[in-house]
């Protein structure tokens, strides 16, 4: 299972993970997990069950009993097409509260060992370098000025036909972030050993670049010095 190759892509929100991720594992023809994507169906399923926000215990069954299929762009909840409703901002937020939860991020915790399957994956997240991969072949903590990520993030709501103000987004970014790096468990942080990407001038291909130059300097390392030498 370890042989497996795994590339963490870890960082705050709109730091470019998911893009540089997918595009990583397009590139590679690597497996792709967007661990996010759990923690915000997890939210929705238990939006739609109404179990109360503060209710950890049946937060934690919603995430238990979470059923859910990825299908190229497509994610589903059940036979549910929930692709749009898992990024609505009120999913998002609620998201991050729940991930605040240890139950919920142990319930999580198998699931997301499961997407590691050859030929390799990509994963993007919080915790993909310190928690749930802590072995990953490599890892990669992607960073960008808080203004920048908000210039990017209204950029794609704009895009998308969704208002949107560079104030609110900035307020919510910030809260976002200090709730995802303050947090007692799997908090947002690089790994001791993570290669650290600063992409406020950088433009989302030179990052998949470099990320895809690590990765194969790791990889003409490796095959000239074999485990265990
Ligand atoms: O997954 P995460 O929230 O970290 O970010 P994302 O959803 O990938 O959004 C980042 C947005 O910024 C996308 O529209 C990218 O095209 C753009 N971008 C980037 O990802 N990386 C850069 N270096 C520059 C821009
Ligand atoms: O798109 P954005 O980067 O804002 O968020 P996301 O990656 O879709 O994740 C939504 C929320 O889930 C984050 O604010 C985190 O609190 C939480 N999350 C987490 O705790 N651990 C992960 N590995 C991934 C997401």
């Amino acid at each position: 299972h370890s042989k497996i190759p795994v590339i963490a892509i870890d960082g705050p929100t709109a730091s470019g993970k998911g893009t540089v991720a997918h595009q990583v594992a397009l590139r590679l023809g690597f497996h792709y997990l967007d661990s996010g994507a759990l923690y915000r169906l997890t939210a929705l399923s238990a939006i739609r069950k109404g179990v109360d926000p503060v209710d950890e215990h049946g937060l934690a069954k919603a995430a238990a009993a979470l059923h859910c299929h990825f299908n190229g762009e497509h994610v589903f909840l059940s036979n549910d097409d929930v692709t749009a409703a898992i990024r609505a901002e009120a999913v998002g937020n609620f998201a991050s509260r729940i991930a605040t939860l240890p139950t919920v991020r142990q319930a999580l915790y198998a699931l997301q060992l499961g997407f590691r399957v050859p030929p390799g994956l990509v994963a993007d997240g919080r915790d993909m370098g310190t928690v749930i991969f802590p072995r990953a072949t490599l890892k990669v903590f992607l960073t960008a000025s808080a203004d920048a990520r908000a210039a990017r993030r209204y950029k794609q709501l704009i895009g998308k036909g969704i208002s949107a103000t560079m104030h609110d987004l900035l307020k919510d970014l910030n809260e976002r972030d200090a709730r995802d790096a303050n947090r007692a468990i799997a908090p947002l942080k690089p790994a001791e050993d993570a290669y650290m990407l600063e992409t406020s001038d950088m433009t989302a291909e030179a990052a998949i670049n470099q990320v895809l130059a690590w990765y194969a300097a790791i990889r003409k390392r490796d095959d000239s010095h074999p485990a265990g030498n």
